[in-house]
């Protein structure tokens, strides 16, 4: 719905909002807008179910707003794959162009009704990555500049629903002005420490807004978008103009880093990729379960081994219809993803030691085996393995297995307790 404010008296009108033909160009100061986050709520397909009531009951007051038999699917701006089907290509792949095309109409109305020196906030929020390039494309593609973001905490953490799933609970702002008409083209290349710099700059204020886990990825997309919507186009090193998700990525790089500085305190040299990717997989979805698109992307953001790897030869996780699931240690022994006789241990990964440990110590609930396994490996002077377990200690949810066997391990361990930090739960009477 689109609102029409007068000085003296309040006008409401509606239209489609990629059709605002009663408002003159140039006229309006503030655009507000709440847009659908790409393919989170089927809002017209819901609607229906209200509006053959009210059609009933409101239709000969106001015949206008109630002509039609249902509401109207054609023009709203989400992406519904169950609309593509059987038209030759992918119903995903298509649901996406209709949604880019529907918002950029929409964002170049807005351009179009904007005063030159007006201001627009977008608020939108999703918890993959590719719903943000899309939207955002459509924004700059308009002609707008995103000046500043706002990231605002929204749901409530103990949340049984927010708790057990890996959702997304913030909003973000996005504040647009209309870019410089003269903005001229960048190079990525030119662009990208910038884009680095700002996101590492803005982490801490994010978390002290209590903004983590993936939270804190998504609002790092803000600040990249100050960077990467100041100048249009934006070319890569072979003259190609470049998506919002490049710099999307190089804030998720961004944001791995400095977390995963945050989480070892102290130099983060020594850690192999793999550990690094299991532990900021905990950290960022703060589930067992998420988009395997997200787990591929953080695994790009780190680098050193091949996301398709995950599953098949590293058996950290299983993927299936675009979700995937962290394995347990017993699993992921199960699978042979490594071996808990000493002898035969490959001591390539910490996350190996890790799960090895544990998957030892579930068997039998004897500290003796998994002293028996450190020595016999030379794990127990390990100091990266003992790490690696305080970072687990604070990445792993309690109500994990993992690490409820962690904390039984620690309490039975004398030689782990001197050496991992661990701050027990405190229980509330
Ligand atoms: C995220 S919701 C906004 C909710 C709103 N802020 C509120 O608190 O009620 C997005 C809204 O955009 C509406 N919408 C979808 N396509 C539209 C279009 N072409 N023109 C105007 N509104 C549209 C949806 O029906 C939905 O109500």
């Amino acid at each position: 719905m689109i609102f029409k404010l007068q000085t003296s008296n309040l006008i409401l009108q509606t239209s489609s909002a990629d059709s605002l033909f009663h408002i003159p160009d140039n006229s309006v100061d503030t655009i507000v807008t709440d847009p659908p986050y790409y393919s989170t709520i089927q809002y017209a397909e819901l609607s229906d179910f209200f509006y053959v009531w009210m059609k009933r009951t409101l239709g000969d007051i106001f015949p206008d707003l109630f002509w039609s038999e249902l509401t109207d699917k054609d023009r709203e701006a989400v992406a519904n794959p169950s609309r593509f089907r059987n038209m030759g290509a992918s119903p995903e792949e298509l649901a996406k162009q209709d949604y880019e095309a529907k918002m950029q109409l929409v964002f170049s109305e807005y351009y179009r009704v904007l005063r030159d020196d007006g201001v627009m906030t977008v608020q939108f929020n999703h918890k993959e990555s590719g719903a943000w390039d899309v939207l955002t494309k459509s924004l700059i593609d308009a002609g707008f500049e995103i000046t500043a973001s706002w990231s605002v905490s929204t749901e409530n953490p103990q949340n049984l629903h927010q708790a057990k799933k890996n959702s997304v609970s913030s909003t973000v702002l996005l504040v647009c002005r209309k870019r410089d008409p003269l903005a001229e083209q960048a190079w990525w290349d030119d662009l990208r420490p910038e884009v680095a710099n700002l996101v590492e700059q803005r982490a801490p204020e994010f978390e002290e807004n209590e903004i983590t886990g993936i939270d804190l990825y998504l609002s790092a997309f803000g600040p990249a978008l100050n960077v990467f919507s100041r100048a249009y186009p934006i070319l890569d090193s072979s003259g190609e103009p470049v998506r919002p998700e490049v710099a999307f990525a190089e804030a998720r790089k961004a944001i791995a880093n400095y977390r995963f500085r945050k989480l070892v305190q102290t130099d983060t040299a020594g850690f192999d990729p793999l550990t690094q990717w299991y532990l900021l997989a905990w950290d960022a979805f703060k589930a067992r379960e998420f988009p395997f698109d997200e787990a591929r992307q953080l695994a790009l953001a780190i680098g050193g081994f091949n996301v398709n790897d995950l599953a098949k030869e590293y058996k950290l996780l299983d993927s299936a219809s675009g979700t995937c699931k962290l394995l347990t240690p017993k699993q992921r022994h199960k699978k042979r993803a490594f071996n808990t006789c000493a002898d035969n241990f490959s001591n390539l990964y910490l996350v190996d030691a890790l799960h090895a440990i544990i998957a030892i110590y579930q068997e039998e609930q004897n500290p003796q085996l998994v002293r028996n396994f450190l020595q016999k490996t030379g794990l127990n002077n390990n100091d990266m393995l003992m790490k690696t377990l305080e970072i687990a200690f604070k990445v792993i949810p309690k109500s994990a297995e993992e690490h409820k066997t962690l904390t039984s391990l620690w309490l039975s361990m004398d030689e782990i307790k001197a050496k991992v930090v661990y701050e027990q739960m405190r229980f509330e009477v």
